[in-house]
């Protein structure tokens, strides 16, 4: 009887053995699919115009491999519908209406695009304006209808689902305080308002645009002062972001050391992941 049963016995051991090991197997895949996930950081970087978050927010995007969204120009797609339907900036109500009755999309560059300096490929229900949303006067129109806060809520919402993946690098004027306030890495851009102006000015040039860079100081200056004390969601500085003067330096230097915050919060976390598995 006893060596019948120690055959059973020892099977039975053995499949409790091999069920703890697949067990085990599938707690460790588990938990490093847990860790991968962790490691697609959600990067917010804000910053006034001109300091240079596109170039930065593109760059650190294409180092890390992540997805590049950039939150402006969904608020300049809406201000070129406005303008083409004649839509005063003073008419809260009718932009309101106007924000629900749109449908904008950013796709990343094509190649071709991208070589030519776009950002994102952005379509206003469904035309593409990739190029017509830069202009001076659809960015005076897009700071002019940030301030209304029905069409901010319409339009952050698009950008939290347009992120909600993570491995992203989303660049705008709230993205650390309103569109991803648990954002797990926020970088506040600044540079000096010459500089800042001075880089708009040669953008202008490069396109052929005749303006002076004494009317493109006004124009920066114009953007800032709505921007920072418009009463719903101005500009700030989030109390957890880091705050990055590059007056003196250029995109790579900026890039490399967002990149290296990048690659340190993603230890913080996959460290925290591997502890709570
Ligand atoms: O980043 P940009 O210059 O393309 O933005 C155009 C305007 O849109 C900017 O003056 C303010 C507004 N904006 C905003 O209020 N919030 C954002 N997250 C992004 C842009």
């Amino acid at each position: 009887m006893a060596q019948a049963l120690l055959p059973v016995r020892f099977c039975l051991a053995l499949v409790a053995k091999m069920q703890w090991k697949s067990t085990w197997r599938k707690k460790r895949t588990a938990r490093s699919d847990r860790a991968t996930q962790m490691l697609k950081l959600t990067i917010a970087i804000d910053g006034p115009a001109g300091s240079g978050k596109s170039s930065l927010a593109k760059r650190v995007a294409l180092l890390l491999g992540y997805l590049y969204l950039d939150s402006g120009a969904m608020y300049r797609a809406l201000a070129l519908k406005a303008l083409r339907k004649q839509i005063s900036f003073d008419d809260f109500v009718a932009l309101d209406k106007l924000a629900r009755a749109t449908h904008i999309e950013l796709q990343p560059p094509t190649s071709a695009q991208e070589a030519a300096g776009s950002k994102n490929c952005v379509f206003l229900d469904g035309e593409e304006v990739t190029q017509a949303i830069r202009t001076p006067e659809v960015a005076q129109g897009a700071s002019r209808l940030a301030t209304i806060a029905g069409v901010r809520e319409i339009l952050v919402a698009e950008q939290q689902r347009a992120g909600a993946g993570g491995g992203v690098v989303m660049e705008g004027r709230d993205i650390g305080t309103v569109v991803f306030p648990l954002a797990d890495l926020k970088i506040f851009l600044e540079a000096s308002p010459e500089v800042r102006a001075d880089r708009r000015w040669k953008e202008h040039q490069e396109k052929g645009e005749t303006m002076t860079l004494a009317q493109v100081v006004e124009e920066v200056h114009e953007r800032d002062r709505r921007d920072r004390e418009r009463k719903v969601s101005p500009l700030v500085r989030a109390s957890d972001a880091v705050l990055v003067d590059n007056t003196a330096m250029d995109v790579e230097q900026t890039a490399r050391l967002v990149v290296m915050l990048a690659r340190e919060r993603e230890r913080e976390l996959s460290k925290a992941a591997a502890r709570e598995a």
